[in-house]
Parts: C-alpha cells; structure tokens; sequence
C-alpha cells in the first residue's frame, strides 16, 4: 500500500573524512555491501517498490550502483565470480529507482521536501541509511511500521531510549502510550540539551509520512541550526491531527559514527561466521 520509499542521501558524511570526500557515506560498505544496500533491503520487505534518492554533488555513485554496469557484468559473465552480483541483480529487477538532488544542504526538512517531485501525494518510508536497523526475531522495522500504519494512518518515527547524555544528538519526542509500544506524540523536539529534553526517547532513522508534511514542511521556518528540521514539521502535524511514536523491535546501529559503523562491521562479520559462510 505504501509504494515509495524516501532515501534522503545529500550529506557530507564528515564524520568520516577523508574517506567521505570522493565517496558517499551511504556507498560506505558493511562487509560487502553498501550501507545504502542494507535500507533499500528493509523497504523492499515492508512492501515498497519505488527507491527515491534525494542526493547533491558528489553523489553520483550511488545512481551507478543500482544501475547496469556493462563493463563489469562483461568480464564477470560465466565466470565463478558471476554469483557475487546476484544479490544486487536481485534487487534491482524488483524495484525502481529515481533521483533529484537537494541544491545546498538547508536540513534533513528541506531533503525531504525536495522528494516531493518523487513522491506526489502519497504517504510515504523514509529510511536514514545510517541508521542500520535489524531486526532478527522478525520482520524488519520499516515492516513493522507499516503495520501500524494500516490501523492508524498517520505519520509515524521508530523511537528508542537513549542514555541522557546522547538526547542532544536526535529528535525527541514524548507523548500518552496507546499500545504497550505506541505512543501518541504530545511533544517533539530536535536535538534539546539534557535540560530542555521532555524525555529519553530519541527518533531514530526511519519514518512513515503522510503528503500533507509537503506542504507543512513548506511554512516551517529553519529551526535548529538554522535548518529546516522534519521534527519540527512533524509536531505540527501532531498538533494538527495525530503523530506515533513506535518503540520498534530490533536493533539499530549509528553507522553514521566510525564506533557504530564498527559494531555493525563486527555484528555482520560474526553472523557471517554463525551461518558458516567464511
Ligand atoms: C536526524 C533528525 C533527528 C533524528 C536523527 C536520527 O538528525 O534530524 O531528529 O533523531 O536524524 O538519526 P541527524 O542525525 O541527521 O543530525
């Protein structure tokens, strides 16, 4: 029911220059995959066929990737090294891909919006490539939300607890619990001090929307940082009408710092031993 799924893929990726400064940080591999491979996985499960990239200068890799690339699929064809493709074969065959480019980096608001053109007027996934969730009991979280979303319809972020010295780093939300893990947003706030903070409960990279954020998103002024924060959008949207909170199940990994991105290097790697592959 959902289609698109929404990769906004403009930022720099500083945390991990200089690596970042001729590759884009969602092309970063965990093991040998690129981050942004692992995201456009948890949207295809949850249903969604239609890849929306938001991407800038310097980007361009990633339109390579989830394209032909004729060159290599020559020289790999009919050897035993043509298995190594057939993953991203795979997913390409199943799904679309389409991009626009954010001019200057005005806020992971401004991203979003600039998706508008992919999108029209549908709900729609947003997916932080790196946030790599996982989730091994079960479906993955994109999936889970979307659960939620056919019994509520209306938009919704995966929140996890934070340590109160992180809240800072992320949007955080507070609200009335619905369900045992759902909770209707009464606050949200982005990146508040440890004193502002209504709660520990941090937004987390993956979000479903409904289209009326356009055109919120098109009166929100530029909020922290002088950018135009999806929080912010987001609580109005609350106050309009209804905004959840979903405590989901699984893990995530903040592969946008070098220690996450270890951790998940390290998490892969060993599943990979489990399951006996090297
Ligand atoms: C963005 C959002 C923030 C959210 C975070 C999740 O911040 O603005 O609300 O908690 O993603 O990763 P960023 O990490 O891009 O600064």
């Amino acid at each position: 029911m959902i289609q698109t799924c929404l990769f906004p893929a403009a930022g720099y990726g500083t945390r991990f220059l200089p690596a970042t400064k001729s590759l884009p940080k969602e092309m970063l591999p965990i093991l040998t995959k690129p981050l942004i491979h692992y995201g456009v996985d948890e949207a295809l499960e949850a249903g969604m066929k239609n890849m929306a990239f938001i991407t800038g200068r310097g980007k361009r890799a990633l339109e390579d990737y989830f394209d032909i690339s004729y060159e290599l699929e020559h020289q790999i064809s009919g050897t035993n090294k043509e298995y190594l493709l057939t993953e991203i074969r795979d997913l390409m065959a199943k799904c679309t891909f389409s991009f626009t480019r954010q001019e200057s980096m005005r806020g992971l608001g401004n991203a979003i919006h600039t998706g508008k053109t992919l999108i029209r007027d549908e709900p729609f996934g947003v997916v932080l490539a790196d946030d790599l969730c996982i989730n091994e009991q079960g479906v993955g979280v994109l999936t889970q939300m979307v659960r939620i979303y056919e019994k509520y319809r209306c938009s919704i972020v995966a929140v996890m607890e934070v340590p109160q010295d992180k809240v800072s780093s992320y949007g955080i939300v507070s609200g009335r619990y619905i369900e045992d893990d759902l909770i209707m947003v009464d606050d949200m706030v982005e990146k508040p001090s440890v004193e502002e903070a209504p709660t520990n409960l941090a937004i987390i990279g993956r979000y479903i929307l409904t289209p009326d954020i356009f055109g919120i998103l098109e009166q929100t002024k530029p909020g922290k940082n002088g950018e135009v924060q999806i929080t912010d959008a987001l609580m109005q949207q609350a106050k309009d009408g209804m905004v959840l909170a979903y405590k989901f199940k699984g893990r995530r990994f903040d592969c946008g710092s070098v220690a996450g991105f270890v951790e998940a290097t390290n998490f892969f790697y060993e599943k990979l031993q489990k399951d006996g592959k090297k």
